[in-house]
C-alpha cells in the first residue's frame, strides 16, 4: 500500500523534484501557511485598529514601576499593549485563548493571562512583566538566576510566563515543596514538555529567593 502511494507520489512530481524534496516542501509550505495566517491575523487586527482609529485614545500604565503613557483601542488586550506598542516582548502569546500561560503577567501581585485582561482594567494598578524582574544593574532575580542556574526550559518559549505565575506564587508561600510549587504553576503549559527540569529550576529559585531575603 505505501509503496502504492509512493509511486503515486512520485508520479504526480516531475521527475527533477526527489520524494524527500517533495515532503521537505510540504511542511516547509506548511510552515509558511502557519507564518502567513499569523502575520494576517496581525496585520488585519492593525487595520483594524486604524480604520476604526476614531476608538483610540491615550492612557498611562504603571508597568514596572513606570508611568508608560500608549495609545490604545478599547478592544486591546493587555498582552497586545505590553507586546506591540510598549515593546515588552518578553511576554509571549502562545495560545492568545488562556490556555497556555505563556503570557503571564503580574497584576498588583497576581499572575494573570495578559491575553485575556483588557488594557484599561489595569490603570491605576501595578503590572509587572519579566523585563522588570532584574535589578537596575542587571543583576538577575533569584528565580531568573534559578533558571541559568539549573539550565532549565528547552526552547523557552514558556519561560517568562512560568517565571512571572511562580514569582507570584512565591508570594504566597515562600518555601513550597515541590509538589506544592507544582500545582502552583499548573496554570502554565510547556510545549517542550520540559516540567521535570522547569520545575528543579523553579525550586533552586525558590532557595536563591529564601537565600537572598536571609543574606
Ligand atoms: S497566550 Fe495567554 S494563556 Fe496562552
Ligand atoms: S521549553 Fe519549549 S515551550 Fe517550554
Amino acid at each position: 500500500m505505501a509503496d502504492k502511494a509512493d509511486s503515486q507520489i512520485s508520479e504526480d512530481v516531475p521527475k527533477a523534484v526527489s520524494r524527500r524534496n517533495f515532503i521537505k516542501g510540504v511542511i516547509t509550505s506548511g510552515v509558511a501557511v502557519f507564518s502567513a495566517s499569523y502575520l494576517f491575523r496581525a496585520s488585519s487586527f492593525l487595520q483594524g485598529q486604524q480604520a476604526a482609529g476614531v476608538g483610540e485614545r491615550l492612557i498611562t500604565l504603571n508597568v514596572n514601576g513606570q508611568q508608560r503613557r500608549v495609545d490604545v483601542m478599547k478592544q486591546e488586550t493587555l498582552a497586545w499593549t505590553l507586546r506591540y506598542k510598549l515593546g515588552l516582548t518578553g511576554t509571549k502569546l502562545g495560545c492568545d485563548r488562556a490556555e497556555c500561560g505563556a503570557c503571564t503577567v503580574l497584576i498588583d501581585d497576581i499572575p494573570y493571562y495578559s491575553c485575556s485582561v483588557l488594557h484599561h482594567t489595569v490603570r491605576g494598578r501595578k503590572v509587572a512583566t519579566i523585563e522588570g524582574l532584574a535589578g537596575a544593574d542587571g543583576t538577575l532575580h533569584p528565580l531568573q538566576q534559578g533558571v541559568v542556574d539549573e539550565q532549565g526550559f528547552q526552547c523557552a518559549f514558556c519561560m517568562s510566563g512560568f517565571i512571572m505565575t511562580a514569582v507570584g506564587y512565591l508570594k504566597t508561600n515562600t518555601n513550597p515543596t515541590r509538589q506544592e510549587l507544582a500545582n502552583g504553576i499548573s496554570g502554565n503549559l510547556c510545549r517542550c514538555q520540559d516540567y521535570d527540569k522547569i520545575l528543579t529550576a523553579l525550586m533552586r529559585g525558590a532557595e536563591n529567593m529564601r537565600r537572598a531575603k536571609l543574606g
